[in-house]
């Protein structure tokens, strides 16, 4: 799928980001190419989701650059940065669901934001409807978010992001809070829509199974800086133990008997 002769989509430059004395990002550096999927693997609160915020602009690193088609995030104005986000969509880490709103005007949302005018109100079921289908909940429209499994509310999150047909997608962490069957499932929703409808992922995740799964190369990041790229089956056998102490280390959410629970060996 990656075709590294190809101009990168987002080119993440030596970027640094601290809040307070904590420097969470120590300069940062890696591409995006064009319709592969992008897993970036680090612990949990070492910067991946404020990478994915800084993707789209809604916060600037301290230093380093962020470039998308070249062009630095922080230098757009005001209405390019709105159609970055048009083009480069977000499945949020927490859902970002209204629960007094049904599915179908949650999937609604970012139409509306993007689409205001553009499209017409049938367009824009028309256009719930085929997310909804996509994603595995075709006639759960008229459903409250609380009746929904947990697996079935990422769902309706990735639904919502590509109803507007973005051609990036950045998942973050898509796969928390879920079962290793939910688990692959959404791998295999993130390989399909990149398959079925060009669209180039990045996904953060401290999910190994999903990045070792669903990805075409992965990024490590620890203690700040991106201590291994490549392809899964070269991060699998890297041999800087920074990257294989993250690799080979236990996923503190599953216990053995969450594995015997679900038929994983
Ligand atoms: N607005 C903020 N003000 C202060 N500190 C922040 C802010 N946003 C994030 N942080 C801190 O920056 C660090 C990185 O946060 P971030 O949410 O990017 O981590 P993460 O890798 O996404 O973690 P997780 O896997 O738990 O989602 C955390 O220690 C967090 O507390
Ligand atoms: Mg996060």
């Amino acid at each position: 799928m990656t075709d590294n002769k190809a101009q990168p989509i987002f080119s993440i430059r030596n970027v640094k980001k601290s809040f307070g004395d904590s420097r969470v990002l120590k300069g940062v550096s890696f591409d995006v190419f064009p319709q592969e999927i992008l897993a970036v693997l680090g612990p949990s609160g070492c910067g991946k989701s404020i990478l994915l915020k800084m993707m789209i602009g809604l916060i600037e690193p301290d230093s380093g650059e962020i470039l998308f088609e070249g062009k630095r995030v922080s230098d757009m104005t005001l209405p390019e940065k709105t159609e970055l986000r048009r083009r480069v969509g977000m499945v949020f880490q927490y859902g970002a669901l209204f629960d007094s709103m049904p599915v179908r005007d949650n999937v609604k949302y970012g139409l509306r934001e993007h689409y205001a005018n553009a499209l017409s109100e049938k367009e824009k079921e028309d256009r719930v409807r085929g997310a909804l289908a996509v994603v595995g909940l075709a006639g759960t429209e008229d459903l409250l978010p609380s009746s929904l499994s947990g697996g079935m509310k990422k769902r309706v999150g990735v639904a919502r992001t590509i109803a507007c047909r973005p051609e990036v997608v950045l998942y973050d962490e898509p796969t928390m809070g879920l079962d290793p069957i939910n688990t692959t499932r959404i791998g295999h929703l993130v390989r399909a829509l990149a398959r079925e409808m060009d669209i180039t992922s990045v996904m953060v995740t401290h999910d190994m199974k999903l990045a070792f799964e669903a990805a075409d190369r992965i990024v490590v990041i620890n203690e700040g800086l991106v201590v291994g790229v490549g392809p899964p089956s070269y991060i699998q056998s890297h041999t800087d133990p920074r990257v294989k102490g993250f690799v080979e280390g236990q996923d503190p959410e599953w216990t053995e008997e969450d594995e015997r629970l679900y038929g994983v060996s």
